[in-house]
């Protein structure tokens, strides 16, 4: 493809935040979008804007139905996918045993097998093109875990493990993964996107229940601008060589390089204990090296 051919791009959860952000930017940078949303009225203002460059249509990722209807309506209205951005979710928050059973199961559907489904159905188009590149949006939370966030941290953590394989393995076929962490983002996640229990136990008001409510108080505070998260995904996008993950944020950043510092102390701290694991005299080299 050339510098100048339009991008054609598949984007989950357009309505709000950085799929709202994401699909206004690629527009105005001049690319084709499939807008889905779980109410694609939603998006009716960006389809009159940019009528023959834009498209909006009905998906919730937890219905696996819906995934593979989007992607042929995308391939039926534009004839290729170049980009497909997993960014549909949201944050099941609560301490491990205050979260029910049902929301644990409601968020893995949505943040992993949502993207993993989607994943799946477009994979023989992008094969089929040897070209294409997915974006998943992770998070911070993607890296490092938090109280109050290990359901959510969970998902995001599965989406990486998935992509960083993915990765690995469709490489040769000339597609591309990034997995994007963003840190705390002006968008709705904060408000309607964090789903609490119903009722908190007073063991947990210290830990769990402290963070909960710092999520809750940064509604509206956070610092991350979604239309400059927008477009440094779009750069990723463009650039030759780009990375496996993307850190969104100074927070993100910080926390995360923190995390890499603490995690090889402690290797090196209990090195000699990892290592004598082995039977004696065995080889041992690097995981699949
Ligand atoms: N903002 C942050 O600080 C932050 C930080 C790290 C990661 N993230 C990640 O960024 C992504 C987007 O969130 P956001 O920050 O932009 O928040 P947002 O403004 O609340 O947007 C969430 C989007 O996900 C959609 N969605 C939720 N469940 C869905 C489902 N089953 N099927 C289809 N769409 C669904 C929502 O659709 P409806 O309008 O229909 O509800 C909405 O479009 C999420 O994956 C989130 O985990 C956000």
């Amino acid at each position: 493809m050339t510098e100048k051919t339009p991008r054609v791009w598949f984007i989950t959860g357009s309505s709000t935040g950085f799929g709202r952000s994401l699909t206004e930017a690629v527009l105005k940078h001049g690319d084709r979008v499939v807008a889905t949303a779980r109410k694609p009225e939603q998006l009716d203002d960006l389809i009159q804007q940019y009528p023959a460059a834009a498209k909006a249509v009905r998906l919730d990722v937890t219905k696996p139905q819906e995934v593979r209807d989007a992607i042929k309506a995308t391939i039926d209205a534009f004839g290729r996918i170049d980009v497909v951005v997993n960014n549909a979710g949201y944050g099941s928050i609560g301490a491990i045993e205050e979260v029910s059973d049902e929301a644990i199961r409601y968020q893995f559907e949505t943040n992993v097998f949502g993207a993993l489904d989607v994943m799946r159905a477009v994979l023989p188009t992008l094969r089929h093109q040897q070209s294409g590149h997915i974006l998943n949006i992770s998070s911070v939370g993607g890296f490092v875990s938090f109280g109050a966030s290990g359901i959510y941290c969970a998902t995001k953590f599965a989406l990486e493990a998935f992509s960083e394989a993915l990765a690995q393995e469709v490489a040769h076929l000339r597609i591309k993964v990034t997995i994007v962490e963003p840190g705390a983002f002006r968008t709705d996640f904060n408000g309607r996107s964090l789903a609490a229990p119903d009722t908190l136990m007073d063991e947990y008001a210290s830990s769990s229940g402290a963070m909960l409510q710092w999520l809750k108080d940064m509604d509206g505070k956070q610092p991350g601008d979604p239309d400059k998260a927008a477009a440094a995904m779009i750069q990723v996008v463009e650039s030759d060589n780009p990375p496996l993950r993307l850190a969104l944020g100074a927070d993100a950043v910080e926390t995360i390089a923190a995390k890499l510092e603490s995690v090889k102390a402690e290797l090196d701290v209990w090195k000699q204990v990892s290592v004598d694991t082995a039977f004696e005299g065995a080889v041992v080299g690097a995981i699949g090296g």
